[in-house]
C-alpha cells in the first residue's frame, strides 16, 4: 500500500510545471514526496485552451512512478477513452457538462481497469451525484472555471464541498475522495480539507516554488488538523497503486 501519512493527498498540475523541462521535473516530484500528478487535458471546445493529450502522456508514464490523475476537460470524452487507457492513465475525470451520458462513461472507465472520476464546474450543481454516485471513485468540484491555470479562487466551493459530503453520505458512499482543482494555495489548504476535500490539486501555488519539498510540507502543514480518518480511508481507496506503480516515500 502506497504510505500516506499525510492529512491529505496533493496533486501536483503538470499545466504550471517548466514544460520544457519534464525529464527534470518529475524525477524532483518523486524526490519531494509527491505520490500524484494532475494533467489537465484541454481541446479548446469545452475549455478555451489546448494543452497536451495522450502523446505526452505515454511518453511521461515510463518516466515516473506517480499516479497519473488525468482530468478531461474535453467534450465528448468517450472517443478518448481507450487512448488515455493506453498510454497509462491511472484515473480519468471527466466533466459532467461535457458528457451527455456521463453514468455510460464512468462504466467504460472502470471496465477499462482505471478509477472513474466526475468533475463539477462552478456553475452546476450536484444533485445528479445521486445518481451516479456508486459508479464514482473521486468527486472532482472546480474552484474556478476549467481552462487555465493561475485564476482566483472561488470561495463558494465550500458551501458545495459539504453539500456533496452531505449527499454522498445518503447515497451511502461516504467514503468517496473529494478532490478541489482551481486556486487552491496553503492558505485555504486547512478550509477545503476542513470542509470535507482529501485530494487538493495545486498548479501555479505549487510549481511558484522551488524546493518542491518544502512546498508540500507547507500544504501538509496547513492540513494536519484535519480529520485523519478520511485520509486512510483514501490511501486504501488507492491501496492498488502499490502494486501499479509501488514506491515508498515519506511525504514529511
Ligand atoms: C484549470 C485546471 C487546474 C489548474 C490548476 O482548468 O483544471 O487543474 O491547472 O492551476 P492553479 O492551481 O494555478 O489554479
Ligand atoms: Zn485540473
Amino acid at each position: 500500500m502506497t504510505p500516506c501519512n499525510a492529512d491529505m493527498i496533493l496533486s501536483p498540475s503538470l499545466l504550471a510545471a517548466d514544460l520544457a523541462d519534464l525529464t527534470t521535473e518529475l524525477p524532483a516530484l518523486e524526490e519531494a514526496g509527491v505520490q500524484w500528478l494532475h494533467l489537465d487535458i484541454m481541446d479548446g471546445a469545452f475549455v478555451p485552451n489546448i494543452t497536451f493529450g495522450p502523446p505526452l502522456i505515454r511518453a511521461l508514464r515510463p518516466r515516473c512512478r506517480l499516479f497519473f490523475d488525468v482530468h478531461l476537460m474535453v467534450e465528448d470524452p468517450v472517443r478518448y477513452l481507450e487512448d488515455f487507457h493506453k498510454a497509462g492513465a491511472d484515473m480519468l475525470v471527466v466533466h459532467v457538462e461535457a458528457d451527455r451520458h456521463v453514468h455510460r462513461t464512468l462504466t467504460e472507465i472502470r471496465a477499462r481497469g482505471m478509477k472513474a472520476g466526475v468533475a463539477v464546474s462552478p456553475g452546476t450543481d450536484i444533485a445528479f451525484l445521486r445518481w451516479i454516485a456508486r459508479d464514482l471513485d473521486m468527486l472532482l468540484l472546480m474552484s474556478v472555471n476549467p481552462g487555465f491555470s493561475g485564476q482566483t479562487f472561488l470561495p463558494e466551493v465550500y458551501g458545495k464541498l459539504r453539500a456533496a459530503r452531505a449527499l454522498l453520505a445518503e447515497a451511502g458512499v461516504q467514503d468517496i475522495p473529494v478532490q478541489v482543482d482551481g486556486g487552491v494555495c496553503p492558505e485555504n489548504a486547512g478550509a477545503l480539507t476542513e470542509a470535507g476535500a482529501d485530494i487538493l490539486v495545486s498548479g501555479s501555488a505549487f510549481f511558484g516554488h522551488k524546493i518542491y519539498r518544502k512546498r508540500l510540507a507547507a500544504f501538509l502543514r496547513a492540513t494536519e488538523h484535519s480529520p485523519r480518518r478520511r485520509a486512510e480511508e483514501v490511501a486504501s481507496t488507492y491501496h492498488h497503486l502499490g502494486e501499479n506503480h509501488a514506491h515508498t516515500q515519506t511525504v514529511r
